[in-house]
């Protein structure tokens, strides 16, 4: 038996849907979609049809979506491009402390360059209040950015009240959705937004492609100059291949997101339960108790480090949020954040289920786990 994936946070395998949408585009339709001609016009309609699914799973115009090289590129496009754009505005940005690196990352090194950059804290369950988020606007305010949610304890954040208070100060807002699409419903009209940044590989499309929605009639300077691709938003020539995948794996997304929701809750409120009962205040959830993704469960083990434990697990694949070096616990930053105390957040485990996730595995996991805790 092949080890437990309870990780669909850090990366899903490709759905076999997607990898058949993609079959006919990896030898027998090659041509360039620039091309006039009859090669290039079955790969230039499959772009569109698979831009058309990402538009629909968002609820925007094909027009607004573009095809990335994954959630890192889409997020860098917006911090990088609004500061770039909206320069003679106003040169601060609002973000919040347990942002992915690929949105932190690209803040800093904006910091580098003169922009000031905000990042407003959260409460223990790892939410951001709007109201905070009010205060830190500024004048100098172009840009409002906040994850939808959080990849490692899986809260969910206010973005449509977020959203409200952007717009009333006419400041651009994105969110990170990464972790969200397709797990919960990412209407951006709902969310109020103005970007919002999809990762492929996060909803059963294979690694290194992702998309960009970009609000109709809002400027950014790309990241990527050259020819006219993508709107002229972002230029090279198209990742056929990928894009097809994309677009499958986000129609397949939106018509499984009813039983997504229900089923795949319920197997980690089971997992949870199970849990709590075996070993009761020996273990913690981290994150919102309610507003949270339904796939998510982070745990604080009580008395051991988490990577420690893994490694006393090899049949469970899942992740830790503390490191451990040279007898020395660091937490996540998310953690930290979230103020967890370091000799509860060092036992830290996420464990994220899936589409393919089953109930026997729920059961085997929760055994295994109690042999060795
Ligand atoms: C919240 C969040 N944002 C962005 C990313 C980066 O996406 P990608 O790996 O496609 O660049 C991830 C993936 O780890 C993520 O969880």
């Amino acid at each position: 038996m092949p080890p437990i994936y309870l990780d669909y946070n850090a990366t899903t395998p490709v759905d076999p849907a997607v990898a058949e949408a993609m079959q006919p585009y990896i030898i027998m339709h090659y041509g360039n979609p620039s091309s006039a001609h009859v090669y290039g016009r079955a790969t230039k309609d499959a772009v569109e049809g698979a831009r058309r699914q990402v538009a629909d799973l968002l609820g925007c115009t094909a027009e607004e979506i573009i095809f990335t090289g994954g959630g890192s590129e889409s997020n860098n496009t917006v911090l990088k491009g609004v500061a770039y754009t909206y320069r003679h505005q106003g040169n601060h940005l609002i973000t919040s402390a347990v942002e992915h690196p690929a949105i932190i990352n690209p803040c800093r090194f904006l910091e580098q360059q003169g922009v000031r950059v905000t990042y407003v804290p959260v409460d223990r369950t790892g939410m951001v209040d709007p109201a905070d988020i009010r205060r830190a606007i500024t004048p100098q305010t172009i840009l409002i950015s906040i994850m939808h949610a959080n990849n490692e304890v899986g809260t969910l954040q206010p973005i449509a009240e977020i959203g409200r208070i952007a717009r009333a100060h006419g400041v651009l807002m994105h969110t990170d959705a990464a972790q969200s699409v397709g797990k919960i419903p990412t209407l951006v009209d709902q969310l109020g937004v103005d970007f919002l940044s999809i990762a492929g590989h996060k909803v059963y499309a294979p690694k290194g492609i992702g998309a960009l929605y970009i609000r109709s009639g809002v400027a950014l300077e790309p990241l990527i100059h050259g020819a006219g691709h993508e709107f002229g938003r972002r230029a090279g020539t198209e990742n056929v291949i990928f894009d097809v995948a994309l677009g499958k794996a986000c129609e397949v997304a939106q018509a499984d997101l009813p039983r997504y929701q229900r089923e795949v809750r319920q197997l980690r409120d089971l997992f949870q339960a199970e849990l709590v009962k075996r070993f009761g205040d020996r273990v913690v959830v981290n994150g919102h108790p309610e507003q949270r993704l339904p796939n998510t469960l982070h745990v604080n083990f009580h008395g051991v480090i988490g990577a420690e434990l893994l490694e006393r697990l090899p049949e469970l694949a899942a992740s830790t949020g503390s490191a451990c070096h040279a007898g020395e616990v660091t937490l996540s930053s998310v953690l930290e954040a979230m103020q967890v105390p370091p000799e509860l957040g060092m036992g830290a485990v996420r464990f994220s289920f899936g589409r393919y996730t089953t109930r026997e595995e729920i059961e085997r996991a929760v055994e295994l786990i109690e042999q060795v805790y």
